[in-house]
């Protein structure tokens, strides 16, 4: 068995766009990319691949999966062929066979070390040797409850303060190597962080599971030093402060960039700001702040890189639920240093003045185009055109269209009629396509009106639709697991192949990991990942929500006690009589 933090790791190494374009062409369409299916022979290309999701899916073949589920279709190797080959090609050395309860037990130990260091570290701060420390931090603005709140610390500037420490409580060498908190030299193992102030990161849980530290002067290494991923930290799912800004009664959450500024908003009272791990926002963090907020409010650094970021990030978001707004951060580098200046109560203001998304993008095609020449005028119309064909509500379009027609003099039902044509165009090659492909997986488990609302009580659920919706819901809001776990087995399912897709799930949602396709993979044969991305694909279309799930479980027990008209045909009154009260009470 391959462990699964392999798995993840070469995952996060192969793109699967790249993967799959060295066997066949791929024409990029927005968000996906599409090409002539490799796997049933066909004219016009429906076979898709999903950056976001990382996997492909063919509407033609109903083939879908995983990179590794692709290598292992064209190559017609098995798993653990596939992931060698792929491992081969990226140059990752694949593990020794470990045993299983080996790696759990190191993660254990590799918290328990976090836990000690961190509380190393904090009462280094507040004890005689972290005065500097602390005074940077003091003199930084932060109070004394802040500095509690975040376990701040300080790791004293010498080779074995923390090595010391921690073999002294009984760890051994390899687990604080592989915590990361010490590094290997030729002259043996020495701290990884030395003379810096310390932020520990901490997972939803609570965990402990890995650090920032800040040096205290410039020009002394680098600015900050991250935990390296570990087996319990990976960077690009992870965001800093997500477990306080959870719980925060808001539904939105503040995205910054840098641990100061999460810290300042926190005290400033912002206690719903977070901000990713010295990386830039990945898919799986965007999805991981969708799952938590309903509104995103990107408060990025004001130069051009923290606004280019911020552009990414949107993108990042775009095929999401929530709404998403850029903070303009006037006359500061960035929140912490715009707070310091101007005030709570100001960026508060700036946050409900927060442009949205469109308005975003409307500005960055100003900027792009010159406005004075009748040839950049023309150029920003088509695109600001396109972006408004992306606006699904009408009022809104006719808003921003209705703007920009008066800034730039041009008829507002030009535009009007201009981007209702790109619309109609988009609707009927590549909407209505997909939309007819989709249906077997989609369409029973939208309500009759309008797909965002909660399933109509009234409408017929199909059993078969039901158990979908289920594996759909389950893999899109994981968290409901715990609710379901109780009230559901495999054997409730009457299809095999969503039966061994539950259990897949169950395996990978009992270990508390992420239900990822790449993870399920070795459980599952080919046809059933093909249903399982079938399944993620209507899942960007279609939110689910929790009170569905009740809906989901009732239609899918539901049908186990329903008889074919053979059976019934065999029953005897009285038979029949218990069968129908049975009925009667399950759909009540
Ligand atoms: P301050 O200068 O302390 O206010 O930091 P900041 O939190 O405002 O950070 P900054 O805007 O400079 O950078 C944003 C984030 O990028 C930081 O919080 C770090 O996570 C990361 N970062 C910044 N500098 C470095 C660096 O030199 N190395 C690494 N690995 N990460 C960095
Ligand atoms: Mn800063």
């Amino acid at each position: 068995m391959i462990p699964d933090a392999f798995i993840e790791r070469l995952r996060d190494s192969c793109e699967i766009e790249s993967i799959i374009s060295s066997y066949l062409t791929l024409k990029r369409r927005g968000r996906t990319l599409t090409g002539l299916c490799p796997f049933h022979s066909e004219k016009t290309p429906s076979f898709t691949v999903y950056p976001d999701s990382q996997s492909f899916y063919c509407f033609g073949c109903q083939k879908g999966g995983s990179a590794f589920t692709f290598i292992q279709e064209i190559e017609r190797l098995d798993f653990v062929e596939a992931i060698k080959l792929l491992a081969g090609r990226v140059g990752l050395e694949l593990p020794e066979e470990a045993g299983d309860d080996g790696s759990s037990r190191l993660r254990t130990r590799i918290l328990e070390a976090n836990r000690a260091a961190a509380r190393f570290f904090h009462e280094q701060l507040i004890g005689p040797g972290g005065s500097e420390a602390y005074g940077y931090l003091t003199g930084r603005g932060l109070t004394r409850k802040t500095i509690r709140t975040f376990g701040l610390g300080y790791s004293p500037d010498s080779w074995d303060a923390l090595t010391n420490h921690l073999t002294g409580m009984g760890f051994n060498k390899r687990e604080l190597i592989e915590a990361g908190l010490v590094r290997e030299g030729k002259k043996g193992i020495y701290d990884q962080f030395r003379g810096r102030v310390i932020f520990p990161i901490l997972d939803l849980r609570g965990n402990v599971i890995g650090f920032g530290g800040r040096a205290m002067e410039d020009g002394k290494g680098p600015k900050y030093l991250n935990t390296s991923d570990t087996p319990v930290f990976n960077k690009s799912r992870n965001l800093y402060a997500l477990q306080a800004a959870k719980g925060v009664k808001s539904d939105a959450l503040l995205l910054a960039e840098g641990y100061m500024d999460v810290i300042a908003l926190h005290q400033a009272g912002f206690t719903n700001a977070v901000a990713t791990l010295g990386t830039a926002l990945t898919p799986d963090q965007a999805r991981l702040i969708a799952r938590y907020a309903k509104r995103a409010v990107i408060a990025y650094d004001s130069d051009s890189a923290g606004q280019n970021a911020a552009r990414r990030a949107l993108s990042l978001f775009s095929g999401l639920d929530l709404t998403v707004s850029v903070l303009e951060i006037e006359g500061a580098k960035d929140p912490d240093e715009y707070i310091k200046k101007y005030g709570a109560q100001r960026f508060g203001t700036l946050i409900e003045g927060g442009k949205s998304a469109f308005v975003f993008e409307i500005d960055r095609l100003k900027q792009k185009h010159d406005l004075e020449t009748p040839d950049g005028k023309t150029a920003f119309l088509n695109e600001f055109c396109a972006l408004m064909a992306d606006i699904s509500g009408e009022i809104a379009r006719d808003v921003y269209i209705a703007q920009i027609a008066r800034e730039l003099d041009v008829g507002k039902d030009r535009l009007s009629a201009a981007t209702e044509a790109i619309r109609k165009k988009r609707q009927g090659s590549r909407g209505r396509k997909q939309a007819d492909s989709l249906r077997p997986y989609v369409q029973d488990t939208r309500p009759s009106e309008g797909r965002r609302t909660a399933v109509d009580p009234k409408a017929d659920l199909s059993g078969l639709a039901a158990e979908r919706g289920m594996l759909a819901l389950l893999m899109q809001n994981p968290d409901y697991y715990g609710e379901i776990q109780s009230k559901l087995t495999e054997k409730d399912f009457a299809d095999p192949d969503h039966a061994a897709i539950y259990q897949a799930l169950r395996i990978k949602l009992e270990e508390q990991a992420a239900p990822d396709l790449a993870l399920i993979g070795p459980y599952l044969d080919s046809r059933q990942m093909g249903i399982v991305s079938g399944l993620l694909t209507s899942g960007q279309e279609v939110k689910y929500y929790r009170e569905q799930a009740e809906e989901f479980l009732m239609a899918i027990h539901r049908q186990k006690t329903d008889k074919s008209p053979d059976e019934l045909g065999k029953m005897s009154p009285q038979q029949l009589k218990e069968y129908i009260n049975t009925r009667r009470a399950a759909k009540s």
